[in-house]
């Protein structure tokens, strides 16, 4: 069935993508594209209010509700709105009637799934999936670095919930997998608290791991491509034990991650915990927090905003990026196979840090000349002193994802980029990326 979005995605036969997911493993996975892009804007849907308020509500219902329509791609039915009003500084929350729907399973074939670091960018669209699924998801956030509103879509839902918590202290859920994301993710994120990062990767592991022995649940921790370092081998496979420095400003998470690694497979062998850890490399896509430091989103906000492109370096150092479907794809593919060795889940597909800063260029101009709001001037590419331990090469060696878990990458950087922008040029119409930053993410502190 063609996809009713604007957005079309081909795969690399021609073929349009319609849904994510697959069927393997005796675990289903297969979600409609459409229904996840309904998902993304939900929570950043804000209009700014133009005349005075009114009992709380001062917009022309009618033109309010056309907009709305035409923002959401009329699927209004289930989408949360709130309008914005400049001349107080206040907002009017509507909250949601209804849900998507989401799949009708048997209580033998529901799950309960437990999804630490659920509000984060990677966990929110882990929990996506889930719910549209049908299983019965509980997610677990201190928000630190993530949101209420990433997952506001499913609160109320019978099959939701969610719960503020601190990994760092134990926690006691009756579950039957165990997604254990928690942990910031980004270079400013961990960097803000680097105690706090190590406590959350050890204690925090130490913790859901603890409730996996006791409730036999299976474990998926949700490692790192940092545990490589800077790496001396290229690509990485599995079985490459890194080059990390054990004291630079990136240690407390890649050393965390390496200590997490270390205590899951403890965990494996000391008490038979039924263990699965996957390797993460770079991934991006809608709801990653524009301003949380990571290359995809710098470039893609600062080209949106009409600001020049900071490369850090000369641009000569490369990385590999996926796309969170990709991602999610692999994460629910690897809980579901038998496959406990750590596997790398990534795209092999390299760039210098440079012809990425031209290729995100040119795909804002694209997406913004089609909406017709191109700018008047080219933004420029300009290059800044590299920061301290940041790797050279990062690519990963997939062989043993496409063995054992027959999973590929299917979007290219080229199409999971040019859904990212389109989304996010959409959102950027609605609401101020600066707006954006206090209904997302702020660092508040954690000790
Ligand atoms: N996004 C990537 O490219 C990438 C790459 C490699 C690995 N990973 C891993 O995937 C996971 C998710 O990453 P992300 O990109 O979604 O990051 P994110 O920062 O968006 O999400 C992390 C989530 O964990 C929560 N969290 C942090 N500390 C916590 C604590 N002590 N207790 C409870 N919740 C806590 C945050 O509030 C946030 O919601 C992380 O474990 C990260 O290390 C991500």
């Amino acid at each position: 069935m063609p996809s009713t979005s604007p957005v079309k995605v081909l795969d690399k036969s021609g073929q349009e993508i319609v849904s994510v997911g697959f069927d393997r493993f005796g675990f289903n996975s297969e979600v409609p594209i459409d229904a996840l892009r309904s998902l993304y804007l939900r929570s950043h849907y804000v209009v700014t209010s133009t005349s005075d308020k009114v009992d709380g509500d001062s917009l022309d219902p009618d033109a309010e509700e056309q907009q709305h329509a035409k923002f959401t791609k009329g699927l209004s039915a289930y989408q949360s709105k709130s309008i914005f009003y400049p001349e107080d500084n206040s907002i009017s929350y509507t909250t949601l009637a209804r849900f998507p729907p989401v799949k009708l399973l048997a209580p033998s074939q529901r799950k309960r799934v437990l999804v630490t670091g659920g509000a984060g960018f990677v966990g929110s669209h882990l929990v996506d999936r889930l719910m549209l699924l049908g299983h019965d998801v509980t997610v677990l956030d201190n928000f630190f670095t993530g949101s209420r509103t990433t997952v506001s879509h499913w609160v109320g839902h019978p099959n939701f919930e969610l719960v503020r918590h601190d990994v760092v202290e134990p926690f006691m859920i009756e579950c039957d997998q165990i997604y254990h994301l928690a942990c910031p993710a980004s270079p400013p994120h961990y960097q803000f608290n680097p105690v706090k990062t190590v406590k959350t990767s050890f204690m925090g592991t130490l913790n859901m791991l603890g409730l996996a022995k006791r409730t036999k649940a299976r474990f998926l921790i949700s490692s790192t491509s940092e545990v490589y370092g800077d790496p001396e081998v290229h690509p990485q496979p599995e079985d490459y034990w890194g080059h990390v420095n054990p004291i630079g400003d990136r240690a407390c998470y890649d050393e965390g991650k390496r200590v997490a690694e270390t205590l899951t497979y403890g965990y494996q062998r000391q008490d038979g915990v039924d263990v699965r850890v996957a390797r993460i490399f770079n991934t991006y896509g809608p709801r990653m927090n524009p301003y949380d430091g990571r290359v995809v989103s710098n470039f893609i906000v600062q080209a949106l905003k009409g600001e020049d492109l900071t490369v850090y370096g000369d641009g000569t150092q490369t990385r590999s990026f996926q796309y969170i479907h990709d991602l999610i794809d692999g994460l629910i593919c690897l809980m579901n196979s038998d496959e406990s060795r750590p596997v790398n889940i990534g795209n092999g597909d390299e760039f210098t840090i440079g012809e990425f800063a031209e290729l995100v260029r040119e795909i804002v101009e694209k997406v913004q000349s089609e909406a017709g709001d191109r700018p008047s001037r080219r933004v420029q590419i300009i290059y800044k002193t590299l920061p301290n331990d940041d790797p050279q090469k990062r690519r990963p060696d997939t062989s043993r994802a496409k063995e054992s878990l027959k999973w590929q990458p299917r979007w290219t950087v080229r199409m999971g980029l040019e859904e990212m922008v389109s989304i996010l040029a959409q959102s950027q119409k609605v609401l101020s990326l600066t707006f954006y930053v206090r209904i997302g993410t702020v660092i508040t502190g954690c000790r």
